[in-house]
């Protein structure tokens, strides 16, 4: 047995050093030191041995073992250091090559029409000011001399929310929450404030229960308030012309048309002339297909109701004023002059759209 272990490591040593990857080695491993290789192989005949030769095997054997095992670790460590000098010359990087451009992205539609809003108005003094998103109905509706149950608010499709929480700080009865159908809900809280003048630019998202090719169930409105003495149609017109000439450009036209709104009194829809045909109806003998007839809606406005300041706590003999609400994702296509069939792609994540503005 003691000739066996000698011939044993004589022969390991030597299959370890010859080994020149790791699969190699590990079947040697297996071979020499595995539960089923040739050193327990020699060991099981220790049993049929006399104590004597048991002792001077036994010692023989653990010398053997070590020497394999030295052996093994030694080469796995050769072995390594070899696959690691070939895997840096594998990554050796050309310098002079030209460098990847990596992607850069850019904010969507939406935002950009709301930062270019927010900086064309903030040159006539309007500041942003942020109101809630989910409001008591006092403040959607009421407040905006629209009654319960009066047939004005069928227009705006509503979302109530049927638990307010526990956060919701309720003074009076201010009915159920809604999810705010129009940023108009601003109009009563920026009065509440009780600083004057005002001069109020709030945007945030509005609900609405529909979902057409023109119509978004979530969308954006910007509201414009101004509440001062002796505030004129003319200065509505003034704001609007001003807004209208840096947004979509010097030689927009605009046009007030009368409407209907409970909260102001006199109304109306704010008209742009089409930023495709230049308000002619016509491009190239054929009828445009963005407009109808020249002009294309931006939203509503008018003078605020009296019964809408002493909402407020505004003294209506006093002063007055004017308030806007139009809708961002309308507006901004508008600016683009793409004549999209349904609104909705503004909210698919389709990169192909959203890549081209
Ligand atoms: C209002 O919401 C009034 N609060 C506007 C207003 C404010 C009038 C202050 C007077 C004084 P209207 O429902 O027309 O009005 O909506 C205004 C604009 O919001 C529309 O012209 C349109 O651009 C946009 N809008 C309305 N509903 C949707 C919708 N479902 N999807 C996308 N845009 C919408």
């Amino acid at each position: 047995m003691l000739d066996q272990l000698k011939q044993l490591e004589t022969e390991a040593l030597s299959a370890f050093a010859a080994t020149q990857n790791m699969q190699d080695l590990e079947a040697a491993r297996v071979a020499y030191l595995g539960r089923k290789g040739r050193m327990s192989d020699i060991m099981s005949q220790l049993p049929s041995l006399s104590n004597e030769e048991k002792r001077a095997a036994g010692q023989m054997a653990n010398e053997v073992k070590a020497a394999i095992e030295g052996a093994f670790i030694a080469a796995q460590a050769r072995i390594e250091s070899a696959n690691s000098a070939a895997n840096s010359e594998r990554a050796w990087i050309d310098m002079t090559l030209p460098g990847k451009q990596p992607s850069v992205g850019h904010v969507h539609l939406t935002t950009q029409a709301i930062e270019d809003i927010m900086t064309i108005f903030s040159k006539l003094g309007f500041n942003r000011q942020r109101h809630p998103e989910a409001d008591w109905d006092y403040f959607a509706f009421e407040s905006l001399n629209m009654p319960k149950d009066h047939p004005a608010r069928d227009e705006w499709e509503t979302f109530f929310i049927a638990d307010p929480g526990k956060d919701a700080v309720q003074t009076g009865d201010m009915g159920k929450v809604v999810l705010t159908p129009h940023t108009s809900n601003a109009q009563v809280r920026e009065m509440q404030k009780g600083k004057l003048p005002i001069r109020m630019i709030n945007i945030g998202k509005c609900y609405r229960r529909q979902a057409t090719a023109r119509h978004l169930p979530m969308f954006h409105q910007f509201e414009g308030l101004m509440i001062d003495e002796n505030v004129s149609i003319t200065d509505l017109r003034g704001v609007f012309d001003f807004f209208v000439k840096r947004f979509f450009g010097e030689n927009t036209k605009t046009r007030l048309r009368p409407f209907h709104f409970r909260f102001t009194e006199p109304s109306f829809e704010l008209d742009i002339s089409c930023t495709v045909c230049s308000g002619e109806g016509f491009v190239n003998g054929a009828k445009c297909k963005l407009c109808k007839g020249g002009w294309l809606e931006l939203g509503g406005a008018g003078m605020v109701h009296p019964n809408v300041l002493k909402a407020g706590g505004i003294d209506p003999k006093k002063y007055n004023g004017f308030a806007f609400g139009w809708g961002v994702e309308r507006t901004a296509m508008m600016r683009s002059g793409v004549n999209i069939d349904d609104i909705r792609i503004m909210y698919r994540n389709d990169l192909r759209f959203l890549k081209q503005f």
